[in-house]
């Protein structure tokens, strides 16, 4: 889009209602989000700000379970919470809804029944894991098990969140039930899929040609790589009992699948929020823009996109600026680890204090890689940015107008050239700032606005109207005079310049200055406030936060790591208890032509080697026998390449190839798991010849 857009979409990804809200969701997705509408409001731009609670897919599910409450009291409880905090922490959404409203279910069958109805699934009858001790269909991410690509051995289903490949659950090794720890089965079922092959070129062209310029660089490089490994029928039903009803006939237990209908949400919220709302989802002069983490890329990038293309006349996103992952002292933010600084819980400890938080998640946003958020450092941006600069200059203007004027703005006088340098900073601080928000650059952005205010510090310092004053306040009235009014017009700046970032400060600074709203247009202005206004001093912007209230922080994070090293030990010290606990369950019986179906050969291992970059996988070369080959097996933990080389091993040989980090692996090592997880190799007990089989 070369012209100015007539009117903005925005959405930010509807979070599950499955847990209470962190700072990691803050600062990767909800922060930069309202500092982007909020600029584009203060630009008096058109614009809808999106977002509500994902109330279904199975997390939700889990969740219940957990708690002992019914599905229906977590997603209320949730909902309420997350509506409660984003509104504490200033996010401004237009409309905050759930998938669990009439309209969006409506609204997500509709378009179910469009595609359907034009033919544009794939009717698909396959086998899918089945958990037998729950009783239960499995969804992808409910079966874990070790990553083929770095040998994480907690993968899920659908993606390795440690190395985060995306994972169809028939690639996991070994793989267990998340519910039971049970091995799964495979049983048959119906289900209806969208064959996002058929859209593939399309989706080449748009996003690797279309955006390669303008699209951040982490979420052009996994959609380059989702679309090059070869894009696959995707299922868009699901065997569940907690979602939306398939709109078709006689399907009871089947509902849509959740990453086909949350993304609907955006269009159902926008529904609820106007009767217009089809200028937003319909005009090709609207952008949209989609605010999402990284773990949510390929569903905004890649299957939301081809299904709005499939129902026709929706418009596509204009951009998906995600971020990557905010850490929390070092350790991956984890809510059943409880490793996380809530919301809630910080508004409790720090009350009143949204913008330093949103200050610290901004100044270290995840934007192109993983942050880490530390207590420390919230401490030291505190005090020495906030406090020190931005607060300290504020806090001085309006003291000594104060102290000097009675609280009037005084009249500006004539200009030196060190208040010329000044005004051309001003003048020129909105372009650039804004400029960074226009591509989504943040932290940069709100470098930017703090040199403002350092510059408004260094002003003060260098023209050091209390020396004036000491002086003689007579003679040297009109300099101090000028110094304070284009003091306060800065101070005015930072009101305007600081919406975004810091939306409860620059009210504050309003409030001050008695300038009820502002609009970008008037940043680099030196006349916002007029000569005579009356500046109230309605005290410190930012009070100190004690030393204690960190140190308490910090001491919160080491009790949960405590106690979770505790239970780990304590778990080690009963392993024959636990050893009952997990020991996997027996399959259902089966013929001896299934058995027949598995070739097992006896082979030698000829080479071993360390794969780069995944700890857990060896890289052997096999003599079967039969033929050399190279098989990739995830016991790089348990074995040394060079203790290898030489020995007998037992090879699954007519598994299907796959590619296992780049390397093609033909055929699978065969090992015993303990129900410590620990693998033990399977030899013949005898050498033998290389190929004999194994029945
Ligand atoms: N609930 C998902 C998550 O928390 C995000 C859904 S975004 C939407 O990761 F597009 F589906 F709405
Ligand atoms: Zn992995």
């Amino acid at each position: 889009m070369t012209q100015e857009p007539k009117r903005y979409l925005i959405t930010a990804a509807l979070p599950y209602a499955n847990g209470p809200i962190h700072i990691g969701h803050l600062a990767g997705v909800y922060v930069p989000a309202d500092i982007y509408v909020r600029y584009l409001r203060a630009m008096g731009r058109d614009v809808a700000f999106v977002c509500g609670s994902d109330e279904h897919g199975v997390p939700v599910t889990i969740r219940a379970e957990q708690e002992g409450i019914t599905v229906q009291e977590v997603v209320d409880k949730y909902h309420n919470l997350f509506k409660q905090s984003f509104a504490d922490f200033g996010i401004s959404f237009d409309i905050y809804s759930r998938t669990s409203n009439p309209i969006h279910h409506e609204t997500a069958q509709d378009f179910f029944k469009n595609l359907y109805d034009k033919g544009l699934f794939e009717e698909k009858t396959e086998e899918q894991y089945y958990d037998e001790v729950k009783g239960r269909f499995l969804q992808d991410r409910y079966i874990r098990g070790t990553c083929p690509n770095c040998g994480n051995p907690d993968a899920q289903g659908d993606q390795c969140e440690k190395c985060g490949t995306a994972l169809s659950p028939n690639e996991l090794i070994n793989p267990r039930s998340a519910y039971s720890n049970a091995t799964p089965t495979l049983r048959p079922t119906k289900n209806w899929y969208l064959p996002l092959q058929d859209y593939a070129e399309w989706l080449r062209e748009w996003i690797v040609e279309g955006h390669k310029d303008d699209w951040k660089t982490n979420v052009l490089g996994q959609c380059k790589s989702w679309i090059e490994d070869g894009l696959r029928p995707r299922a868009m039903t699901r065997d569940l009992d907690w979602g939306i009803d398939v709109p078709l006939e006689g399907l009871a237990g089947k509902k849509l699948y959740v990453w086909f209908e949350a993304p609907i949400g955006y269009i159902s919220a926008t529904k609820e929020l106007t009767p217009d709302w089809e200028k937003y989802w319909k005009s090709a002069d609207t952008k949209l823009v989609h605010f999402i983490g990284k773990d949510n890329i390929v569903f905004h990038c890649i299957i939301f996109p081809a299904m709005l293309k499939a129902y026709g006349d929706f418009i596509l996103p204009e951009n998906v600026p995600a971020n990557e992952f905010m850490n929390l002292e070092g350790d991956k933010i984890s809510t059943s680890r409880n490793w996380a600084v809530w919301l809630h819980e910080y508004l409790q400890d720090f009350p009143a204090k949204q913008d330093a938080l949103r200050y610290a998640l901004t100044a270290n946003m995840p934007e192109t890689k993983d942050n880490d958020f530390t207590w420390a450092d919230f401490y030291t941006k505190y005090n020495s940015e906030l406090v020190g600069i931005l607060g300290n200059f504020i806090n001085r203007v309006v003291v000594l107008t104060e102290k000097y004027f009675g609280g009037i703005t005084p009249a500006v006088g004539k200009l030196q050239e060190i208040d010329q340098t000044l005004i051309t900073t001003i003048a020129e601080a909105p372009e650039k700032i804004a400029q960074s928000l226009e591509q989504y650059r943040f932290r940069e952005a709100l470098a930017y606005y703090m040199d403002v205010a350092r510059a408004g510090n260094k002003y003060m310092q260098d023209n050091a109207p209390w020396s004036l004053h000491k002086a003689g306040f007579e003679e040297n009235k009109e300099r101090i005079a000028t110094i304070l009014h284009i003091s306060l017009q800065l101070v005015a700046n930072l009101a305007v310049l600081g919406e975004p970032f810091l939306p409860f400060t620059a009210g504050k600074i309003r409030t001050m200055l008695g300038l009820p709203t502002t609009t970008w247009a008037q940043g680099g202005s030196m006349d916002l406030v007029k000569e005579g206004q009356t500046v109230q001093n309605t005290g410190l912007l930012f009070d100190k936060i004690e030393e204690a209230s960190i140190e308490a922080q910090v001491g919160k994070l080491e009790a949960t790591k405590k106690a979770r090293e505790e239970n780990a030990t304590e778990n080690k010290q009963e392993p024959a208890k636990e050893e009952k606990k997990t020991l996997v369950p027996l399959k259902p019986e089966i013929d001896y032509t299934d058995f027949e179906k598995i070739d097992i050969r006896v082979a030698t291992v000829l080479t071993a080697e360390k794969v780069k970059g995944a700890d857990k996988l060896l890289q052997l070369t096999l003599d079967t026998g039969i033929d050399t080959r190279t098989v990739v097996s995830g016991i790089a933990l348990q074995y040394a390449p060079e203790d290898l080389v030489g020995k007998q091993v037992c090879l699954l040989a007519n598994l299907a190839p796959r590619k296992l980090r780049g390397i093609m692996s033909q055929g699978m090592i065969l090992t015993a798991e303990t129900p410590e997880g620990t693998l033990r190799l399977i030899a013949p007990h005898e050498v033998v010849t290389n190929g004999s089989v194994v029945k």
